[in-house]
């Protein structure tokens, strides 16, 4: 488990967590500095790890001589950190889990390595697990020409752990810093064997001076190219192979020759912890079945492009699909016959607005007039569609359906309505009248009676009209009805869905979806309205209302 805290400034952060004397700094170069100082300032940090590669050398430096005089140590910049093996490590240093557990870093060894590169000590750690007991700690100084410690500072200091028995350095062309390790070793302060390689020796190979991945890491003169100063450190008493290649066996012989000794005795292997494998990757290969949270068949966005019921977004803008296949494909999950989509879109289209007097228009204005924005104005009116406003064509197509498929008279259906007390739902309205009809009922019965192989629903609904306007003019099929009952002739027609798909539609009720997406066009179109014109605070006027008691 991870637990992170975050505090407001360095000095918060070490004021909270006293006993840290470790600082990993993972600003950017531009920060970097700035940001190390002030932690190298903190009474409580003894080490500060900068990762960052391209801190400027005059900045990097006023670090150094501050740690140098101060008892404290830099590591880096441009490094990847270190590890304590089996403890902790400093940033990325040592690359993934799965790398700590086959480089044997899970436990100390009797190995102390320390090397320029941040790349190559991640390789070094595998090496070195193969051919020793491993690692007691590792660090990366980084690959600046001015490192905040030295290949001498760590060697030195790994000197002085017991557990540490050998030494493995790696350096690289450029620069003098293995020199001081050849003057530590000449001046015999250090005790334990160092099997010591420089890296670089291809540079020779190059006609010209050649700059290698370091800032640091380019050879000036003799004295800086590989070949120097691997023979220095081999004249000064480290173990220095003839080549890279070589590098795994010296450490080997190394290793052994102490063993053989007595002076180490390897550590006993322990079983590693067992690393809970990522989630992810175990998906990916197959040996987990995560429990999912949400099912969804009717869109997947896991591919190249989101995919509508099967059908990429890209195929339905080449087949120059309208909205009213999305709808058949999102809705339905299928693609429909043309007429069927044509149909839905003209619903759409006639549903859009019904101007500013109805229900869902009012609300929308008087919340836009409000001040509120668009989400909230657009739905504040849908929330109005309901049983008597938009919000009827399903019921619609449950009652006609039943009363249909029971083989009820338009009379013994409405009387029994009437008996249940129920309003038949898409019959009535408030301004349209036998003598006034409404164009859209007219417009989608045209088309439907034009395209639909049946329209067997829609004609007992008018049968049911023509009923109920006897008893009352206002009682005429409005448009809700209109569309419930064309909406029963698409499913049963189209011959594109089972019996029980047709009870399903109706029984969960998907058509008053219809209006409502439709009108949302027109309700948006409301509010920007308002705001376009500016319109201030709505108030009903006090004339318009009836105070009584
Ligand atoms: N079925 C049976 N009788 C009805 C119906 C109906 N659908 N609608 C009205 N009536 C009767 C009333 O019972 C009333 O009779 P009464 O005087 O004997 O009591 C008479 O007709 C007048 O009723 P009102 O409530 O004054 O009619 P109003 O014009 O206010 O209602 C409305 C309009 C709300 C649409 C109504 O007809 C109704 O509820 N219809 C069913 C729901 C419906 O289809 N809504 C969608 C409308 S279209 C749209 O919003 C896009
Ligand atoms: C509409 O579509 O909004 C209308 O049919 C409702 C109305 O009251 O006119």
């Amino acid at each position: 488990m991870a637990i992170i805290f975050a505090f407001n400034g360095i000095e918060a952060a070490c004021a909270a967590h006293p006993t840290a004397d470790v600082f990993i700094n993972f600003a950017s170069y531009r920060s970097a500095a700035a940001s190390s100082m002030s932690a190298l300032k903190q009474p409580t940090i003894r080490v500060v790890a900068i990762i960052a590669e391209g801190v400027p050398e005059s900045d990097t430096k006023q670090l150094i001589a501050y740690a140098r005089s101060n008892n404290k140590v830099v590591i880096g910049p441009a490094t990847v950190g270190g590890i304590q093996a089996g403890a902790f490590k400093i940033g990325d240093t040592a690359g993934t889990i799965d790398n700590i557990v086959h480089c044997k870093l899970y436990r100390p060894g009797s190995v102390g390595f320390v090397s320029k590169s941040g790349g190559m000590s991640n390789e070094m750690y595998n090496t070195i697990a193969r051919v020793t007991d491993g690692i007691y700690e590792g660090i990366a100084i980084g690959g600046d020409v001015f490192p905040g410690s030295t290949l001498s500072d760590h060697i030195l200091r790994f000197n002085n752990i017991p557990q540490v028995k050998m030494m493995v350095v790696l350096g690289e062309l450029g620069g003098r810093d293995e020199y001081s390790l050849v003057e530590a070793l000449k001046q015999g302060k250090v005790n334990k064997p160092v099997v010591a390689w420089v890296s670089g020796t291809c540079a020779r190979l190059f006609k010209s001076e050649v700059q290698f991945g370091h800032a640091g890491a380019k050879s000036g003169g003799e004295m800086e190219s590989a070949q120097a100063k691997n023979q220095a450190l081999r004249e000064a008493g480290a173990v220095v192979p003839t080549s890279y290649e070589a590098l795994e066996a010296t450490i080997k012989e190394t290793f052994e020759q102490l063993v053989e000794e007595g002076k180490i005795t390897p550590v006993k292997e322990v079983k590693p912890p067992q690393i809970p494998e990522d989630l992810n990757s175990a998906i990916k290969s197959g040996k987990v079945r995560a429990p999912t949270h949400i099912i969804s068949t009717i869109s997947d966005d896991r591919g190249e492009e989101p995919c509508y019921a099967g059908v990429p977004m890209s195929s339905i803008v080449e087949q120059g699909l309208g909205v009213g296949d999305v709808i058949s494909l999102l809705w339905f999950k299928r693609s429909l016959p043309r007429y069927c989509t044509k149909f839905i879109e003209i619903c759409i289209m006639l549903c859009a607005d019904h101007g500013p007097c109805v229900s869902g228009a009012h609300n929308t204005i008087v919340t836009a007039r409000a001040g509120k924005d668009l989400v909230s104005s657009l739905v504040s009116g849908l929330l109005t569609i309901g049983p008597r406003f938009g919000g009827a064509i399903d019921d619609a197509a449950r009652y006609f359906k039943d009363a249909y498929d029971r083989g009820l008279t338009p009379y013994e259906f409405v009387e029994s309505m009437k008996k249940k007390g129920i309003r038949v739902p898409g019959i009535g309205h408030r301004i349209k009248r036998g003598d006034n009809r409404d164009k859209r009922v007219e417009l989608l019965q045209l088309f439907a009676r034009t395209n639909f192989p049946s329209v067997k629903y829609m004609e007992y609904a008018v049968q049911v009209e023509t009923y109920t306007l006897s008893k009352a003019n206002n009682l005429v099929l409005n448009v809700d009805g209109a569309i419930g009952s064309l909406f029963l002739d698409l499913l049963a027609g189209s011959g594109m869905f089972t019996k029980q798909e047709i009870d399903e539609i109706v029984e969960i009720g998907y058509l008053n979806g219809l209006f409502v997406l439709a009108r949302s066009i027109g309700l948006i179109g409301h509010t920007f309205d308002q705001k376009r014109l500016k319109q201030p605070l709505y108030r009903h006027p006090w004339e318009d209302v009836l105070y009584t008691k």
